[in-house]
């Protein structure tokens, strides 16, 4: 579907859904199944206890229980939600990662209308692949994000191997004053640089949380990064930890992990080994930075069940298409800064700035009238990314509606990964394949959502 002008917009929603609202149909990918119950999801105004100076007010989630609610579905059947808004600015919801039908992928302007105060909108959809995700807005997003919309999203394969535990690490930080409460969400000369970082650092919304487990055993943990701005360089001390998934997709080998780099937007599970002692404690750390942090630990309870991880069998493979790379088209894709400091009316939440740009052209902010396709893919058609970082920042690409295959790097060895978020480093070239697949706009940004805000973003039509 192309943008819609302002004026088309108006049309629209006067013979509404004309974004194919709520209609349930899965598309591609997915039988077009009566769509479920729908699961509520109110976006609310409320206040947490995030430090110990008390409630921290203006925070934003659905529901007023804390942090989003972890969604849970399942591979191929039909899941629904309906969005209320109840905060005092236009909202929608975007689904990180999954393979959806473009009507449903939550992006104002591109793929549906706002979502404004006091309506609601139904989203429906059958998620094709399994594993971890998340959701979040795609609207005003520094602000809406930054105080705490973003939520886990977990599609379950009835067919992955049984574990001892789950445990689920929401990771993300809060820009908080000494009183608790939010100050100004960036500054102007970090947004240019690496992003500005949050004050407060929280593990499912809570400062270095610990978790029970069985002792011996098996845990799933799935780790989201979910912050605006911040780069992990994960470790586990402890307890052995193997990497099974990343982004949602299976790894083609399994490894330990040693240290694992991973940008807002990615994912991560760990198969984690507990310690066999009753009371022994395994801890997740970030160390990159000068100091390293906890983020979070698991202690180990009970009588050890002795548990292997070679005893765990594999995690299907998600049904993502294989890029034929004999007959694919190359795509040029330049990350670079730019000088221009345009301010653009919008009242999705510009910044303001113009300090980045996706092949010299930086997007004009959530307008009805943005900039012209990256690229224009034809349906079914095999293409190569060829990202290039010619800034002295990481940043992590992501790509919405498809998922891309990670062939080759200039800097380093790569495993053929399948993933929607590619945390691209300085000057490093990046080629990444993938089968135009699923019709639509898909917009494709940094999930530095600072960079994201201030040009970092564009989009490819898919027809
Ligand atoms: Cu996590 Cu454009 O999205
Ligand atoms: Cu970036």
């Amino acid at each position: 579907m192309p943008f819609l002008t302002r004026r088309n917009l108006l049309k629209a929603s006067a013979v509404a859904g004309a974004y194919g609202v709520g209609m349930g149909i899965a598309g591609k990918f997915g039988p077009a199944a009566a769509a479920p119950e729908p699961q509520l999801l109110t976006a609310v105004k409320t206040e947490a206890m995030l430090t110990e100076k008390g409630p921290t007010r203006d925070v934003m989630s659905w529901g007023h229980d804390g942090m989003p609610p972890v969604l849970r579905m399942t591979k191929g059947q039909p899941y629904a939600a309906r969005l209320n808004n109840q905060l005092d600015e236009p909202t929608t919801i975007h689904w990180h990662g999954l393979r959806i039908d473009n009507r449903m992928d939550g992006v104002p302007f591109v793929t549906q209308p706002y979502i404004y105060t006091g309506d609601s909108f139904d989203y429906a959809f059958t998620p094709p692949d399994a594993g971890t995700f998340w959701y979040h807005p795609h609207c005003n997003t520094l602000t809406q994000m930054g105080h705490g919309m973003t939520g886990m999203l977990v599609v379950e394969d009835p067919a992955d191997p049984d574990f001892d535990a789950e445990v689920l690490l929401n990771l993300r930080d809060w820009r908080l004053g000494g009183d608790g409460q939010f100050i100004a969400p960036f500054r102007p000369r970090d947004a240019a640089k690496s992003g500005t970082y949050g004050t407060v650092r929280t593990a499912n919304w809570h400062q270095e949380p610990q978790y029970d487990a069985p002792a011996g055993g098996l845990v799933r943990l799935r780790i989201a990064i979910t912050d605006v701005t911040r780069i992990f360089s994960l470790t586990m001390g402890g307890a052995d930890a193997t990497v099974i998934a990343i982004d949602g997709n299976p790894v083609p080998k399994r490894f330990p992990l040693d240290l694992l780099q991973l940008g807002p937007g990615q994912r991560l599970d760990l198969a984690v080994r507990m310690p066999d002692g009753e009371g022994a404690v395994a801890t997740l750390e970030d160390i990159r930075g000068t100091t390293p942090k906890t983020i979070a630990s698991l202690r180990a309870v009970g009588p050890s069940l002795k548990r292997n991880i070679g005893d765990l069998g594999p995690l299907a493979e998600n049904p993502v298409p294989k890029a034929d790379l004999s007959a694919a088209e190359q795509i040029p894709l330049v990350l670079s800064a730019t000088a221009e400091n345009a301010a653009v009316e919008s009242i999705c939440g510009t910044l303001g700035y113009s300090f980045w740009a996706i092949n010299k052209v930086p997007w004009p902010g959530d307008t009805p009238n943005p900039t012209a396709p990256l690229a224009e893919l034809k349906l079914g058609k095999s293409y190569v990314f060829n990202l290039e970082n010619t800034t002295p920042h990481a940043h992590p690409i992501h790509l919405h509606g498809m998922s891309f295959t990670v062939i080759s790097s200039s800097t380093r060895e790569v495993m053929p990964l399948i993933s929607d978020t590619y945390l691209v480093q300085p000057d490093e070239k990046v080629q990444l394949a993938l089968v135009a697949d699923n019709p639509g706009d898909w917009v494709l940004h940094c999930h530095i959502i600072e960079h994201q805000k201030t040009g970092m973003t564009s989009y490819v039509r898919v027809s």
